[in-house]
């Protein structure tokens, strides 16, 4: 599936809001090809507010939710090693309960993603600015997501 830059953030917010967590979703694809504009549109649809950094230089961002939810963004780009992933909390993130959790370079931690999960995969599309191509991926049962809305074609 192919997808805009707005209709891409549009199903984001529309999983934000719609989704019952806890969800794992890992982001995989290329520097620049909008793992991070797809995970601040989660979080926003969630209802979280003001700036949303993307956390390449931080590892791990979490957004609180009134209600006790969070919504947990990170990112494994800096990620030498899979032992790395006690020193920002992996296990409990995976298990937390009623988190959203979006992980931008998932493939980086190996055997340590949890078993149930999204993965949705984006990447350019040769000759087409603008558009990124979009691959979902369940493993597991996971909740359901909603799915993108893309303008026929
Ligand atoms: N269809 C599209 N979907 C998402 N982003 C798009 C699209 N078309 C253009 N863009 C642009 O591509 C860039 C995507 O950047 P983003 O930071 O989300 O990438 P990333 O996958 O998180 O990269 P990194 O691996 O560096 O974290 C943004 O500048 C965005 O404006
Ligand atoms: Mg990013």
């Amino acid at each position: 599936m192919r997808v805009t830059e707005g209709e891409l953030a549009g199903w984001g917010r529309r999983v934000g809001a719609e989704v019952e967590a806890p969800v794992f979703i890992g982001l995989s694809g290329p520097l620049g090809a909008g793992k991070s504009v797809f995970a601040r549109a989660v979080a926003r649809g969630a209802g979280v507010e003001g700036v949303l950094p993307s956390p390449t230089f931080n590892i791990v961002f979490r957004y609180a939710l009134p209600g006790g939810c969070a919504v947990i963004h990170a990112d494994l780009f800096r990620l030498r090693t899979v032992a790395e992933l006690a020193g920002i909390g992996w296990e409990d993130m995976v298990d937390e309960e009623g988190a959203i959790v979006l992980v931008e370079w998932c493939e980086r931690a190996g055997d340590a993603l949890p078993r149930t999960r999204w993965e949705i995969g984006l990447g350019f599309v040769q000759g087409e600015v603008g558009v990124r191509a979009v691959e979902i991926e369940r493993f597991g049962e996971p909740v359901a997501l909603p799915r993108p809305r893309v303008a026929a074609g």
